[in-house]
């Protein structure tokens, strides 16, 4: 360990002690019994830094993804409002080359586990912009897929995990609600052809997917709110 980072978690330690003597002091036995559990879950559920999370968006990713997260540039996802479980895991997965992206993995690379919870949990606290589907011709059939799958080829609704309005799950299912239609598409051309491979339930369904579906789903999700 740097002498930088033992002062630190001396420091940070030492915060604790003093955060512990004071419910100590005041009745609960057991739980002064206990001082040591006690201090490796504060540590463990330390809060993310949303400044700082903030800041390192500020100086890099910015570029790309827009200074609130909400990229105006269709091949750049929207960031802002995601799941920050889910952010963490893609900068894990990209850092790792689980998820495959070249650009991606330099920018992660750079990032510490620190980094990126801060970061993500910065985005998650920013407000999405919505979007519009834009293909009247196929948003009809993109609906149909999203709310009810399609039956006869066993392939699952994406409202039963993504829920109804897009907003996913917490921790679970990312969001998808008003991303670019084009990055979503691209994602699924990804899961079908093997270059992502971070979710073995999209590579399922997007292999049944022909192009014209992963078009109107994706037009579709980009209008969803
Ligand atoms: C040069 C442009 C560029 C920069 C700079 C950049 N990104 Fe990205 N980012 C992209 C592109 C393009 C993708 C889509 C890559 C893919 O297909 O996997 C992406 C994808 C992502 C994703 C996945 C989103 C999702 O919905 O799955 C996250 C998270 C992300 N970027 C975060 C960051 C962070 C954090 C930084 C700064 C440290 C950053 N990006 C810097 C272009 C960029
Ligand atoms: C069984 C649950 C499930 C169903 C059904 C499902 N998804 Fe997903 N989807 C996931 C999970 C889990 C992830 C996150 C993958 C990861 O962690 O990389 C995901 C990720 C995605 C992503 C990537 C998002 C991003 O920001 O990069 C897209 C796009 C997507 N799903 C679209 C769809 C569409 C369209 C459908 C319906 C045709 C669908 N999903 C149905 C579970 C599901």
């Amino acid at each position: 360990m740097k002498m930088t980072a033992l002062l630190k978690c001396l420091g940070v330690a030492a915060l604790f002690a003093a955060a512990l003597a004071l419910p100590a002091a005041a009745a609960d036995e057991k739980a002064a019994a206990q001082p040591a559990v006690k201090k490796a879950e504060v540590i463990k559920a330390a809060p993310p830094d949303l400044a700082k999370g903030a800041a390192s968006f500020a100086t890099v990713c910015v570029a790309c993804h827009a200074a609130d997260g909400n990229s105006s540039i269709p091949a750049n996802p929207k960031l802002a409002q995601q799941h920050p479980e889910y952010l963490i895991e893609q900068l894990q997965d990209y850092k790792s080359g689980k998820r495959n992206n070249a650009v991606m993995k330099g920018f992660a690379s750079a990032l510490s586990a620190d980094d990126m919870k801060n970061i993500a949990y910065w985005l998650a606290s920013q407000k999405a912009k919505p979007g519009f589907a834009k293909d009247k011709a196929l948003v009809a059939l993109g609906e149909r897929i999203y709310k009810g799958g399609i039956a006869d080829r066993q392939i699952a609704a994406c409202a039963g995990c993504h829920s109804p309005n897009g907003a996913g799950i917490p921790s679970e299912y990312p969001r998808l609600s008003g991303q670019h239609a084009d990055y979503t598409a691209t994602q699924l051309n990804y899961f079908r052809d093997g270059t992502r491979k971070n979710s073995l339930p999209m590579t399922q369904i997007a292999a049944k997917l022909n192009d014209r579906e992963i078009k109107a789903v994706s037009d579709y999700i980009a209008g969803l709110r």
